[in-house]
């Protein structure tokens, strides 16, 4: 319904456009544009330009007639449509192109190559290309996430938007000689190449939402300044992987169910620092080994092979945990009596007390995080948006850690005052193995005119843990677990 509704939309609008096209004047000789000329027009106040293969795009007047909304059109001002028609099927049909051929302002000038990557000199040369919906928190290595107004409108993430959280250069993986190592007392080594771990284990596939340690971390550095990227509310995404489980290939190596004492899988990945140390991290032995946990050797995610920023050609995925546990580029799994000996591990991803600074910080004191709190943002509307009048929607995403289901998520549009329980949807889990998000939504009848509102959310998961109501009680100095109830504050206007 809603693909027919915008279709009849984009129909409607494409023709209002062709009449007033058949009463304009020939096609004026269009002037020549570079890609920075094009990049300067990102608003409706320095008009919204857009390119489509080598041509260029005034689109400002076509912004509110966007029948997908004025806010998706904006994502791609200043740059390339074809990265967001491909994510939304509805612009494949050539009315399309002809109502956007109306805008016409300009060609591509043909001097625009990119320039050609000199890997010698910087070691990111090499990564791959991204979505330029992401926002990007650093460039080098590679950190973004999706706009929020593109967070929740799918249940699963689509591979192009995932956030992306890089601590080194994405290594160039050749799929054809890629071994994964498997090792550790107790068991037999292996060396498995790719086809091998596709072949000798049961695929299984999983929904799970991975999120970073420091999603909303920007809430947190305004209490006070915290180190660390910049996250706002998108460091979280959701997609359906597909790998063999990392039990099954333990087992194979002939390592135990069970173990006396405490164990760890560690794992290591192909991305290394200048001192050649590889990204690493660990989960306890138990998890790794218990089916009820499904913690995969992931190829696959979302159907596909997985992206290069995501971990090509094999990552683990530890459902319910935070996502530094998740390592990408997998060439080594080792069973050992010890955590693993990363500095991700050892001396980062740890949690502590507001009072702490880094004067006083001991990161030997604090356990590495593992299950993550429960979790939930408002994506919609957005902070600063004037609303109209009526009924407002309200939207977001809710998730808690360690397959703990989200049972309820409150809304208020008083800053706490009065609550109403969101709609969930979301996909059936067995208990205790809720790995992925629900997305919620809240229709709120009839808000009034020249009234501000302060909506705030949160979570309750299946053990009845609940969000915090504010920031500076779980203030820590890197910044992580910033769960707090989430607010937006907006103008009904
Ligand atoms: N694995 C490797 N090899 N290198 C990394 O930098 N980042 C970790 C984890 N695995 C990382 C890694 C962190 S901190 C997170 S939150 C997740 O990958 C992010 O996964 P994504 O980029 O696929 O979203």
């Amino acid at each position: 319904v809603l693909a027919a509704l915008l279709g009849l939309g984009a129909v409607l609008a494409y023709g209002e456009r062709r009449r007033r096209a058949a009463q304009a004047t020939p096609a004026p000789q269009y002037p020549v544009y570079t890609r920075e000329e094009v990049r300067r027009h990102r608003t409706p106040t320095d008009r919204v330009w857009v390119t489509h293969g080598t041509e260029v795009f005034d689109v400002t007047d076509f912004v509110e007639l966007h029948p997908g909304g004025a806010n998706k059109v904006l994502l791609a001002a200043g740059g390339a449509l074809e990265p967001f028609w491909a994510l939304y099927a509805v612009h494949s049909q050539p009315h399309v192109l002809e109502l956007l051929r109306e805008y016409k302002v300009g060609d591509l000038s043909p001097e625009e190559a990119p320039p050609s990557p000199d890997a010698t000199q910087d070691p990111f040369a090499g990564d791959p290309p991204r979505h330029p919906a992401l926002r990007v928190n650093s460039l080098k290595p590679f950190n973004a996430e999706p706009p929020a107004e593109l967070l929740t409108e799918r249940f699963l993430t689509p591979n192009e938007l995932f956030f992306t959280r890089n601590h080194l250069p994405v290594p160039a993986v050749d799929a054809g000689a890629y071994r994964l190592h498997v090792e550790g007392p107790g068991g037999r080594a292996l060396s498995l190449s790719l086809p091998e771990l596709r072949g000798r284990f049961p695929k299984h596939e999983v929904t799970a939402t991975l999120q970073c340690a420091g999603n909303r971390r920007t809430e947190m550095s305004r209490v006070r300044p915290v180190k660390g990227l910049p996250w706002d509310i998108g460091a979280i995404s959701t997609a359906r992987w597909g790998g063999a489980r990392l039990r099954d290939v333990l087992l194979h190596a002939g390592f135990g169910e069970r173990r006396e004492g405490e164990w760890h899988v560690c794992f290591e990945g192909l991305d290394a620092d200048a001192g050649g140390a590889p990204y690493g991290a660990s989960i306890p032995y138990g998890r790794a080994m218990s089916p009820a946990a499904d913690v995969l050797l992931a190829y696959e995610m979302n159907g596909e092979e997985l992206p290069r920023d995501h971990g090509f050609p094999v990552r683990v995925v530890v459902p319910g945990v935070v996502g530094a546990r998740s390592v990408k580029w997998l060439r080594r799994v080792a069973v050992s009596p010890a955590e693993s000996p990363s500095h991700w591990q050892q001396n980062d991803y740890k949690g502590f007390c507001p009072s702490v600074d880094w004067d006083t910080v001991d990161y030997r004191t604090a356990p590495a995080i593992q299950e993550l709190p429960v979790q939930s943002a408002i994506t919609q509307p957005r902070p600063g948006a004037a609303v109209p009048p009526g009924d407002l929607t309200v939207k977001g995403y809710a998730w808690s850690g360690g397959g703990r289901e989200v049972v309820r998520v409150d809304v208020s549009l008083d800053g706490g005052r009065t609550w109403q329980a969101a709609e969930l949807a979301g996909e059936r889990a067995a208990p205790g193995r809720a790995w992925a998000w629900v997305l919620w939504e809240l229709r709120a009848p009839a808000v009034e005119a020249g009234t501000e509102l302060e909506i705030v959310c949160k979570a309750v998961d299946a053990s009845y843990n609940v969000q915090p109501d504010t920031v500076a009680p779980i203030w820590n100095l890197r910044g992580v677990l910033s769960n707090a109830w989430h607010r937006v504050r907006v103008t009904v206007s």
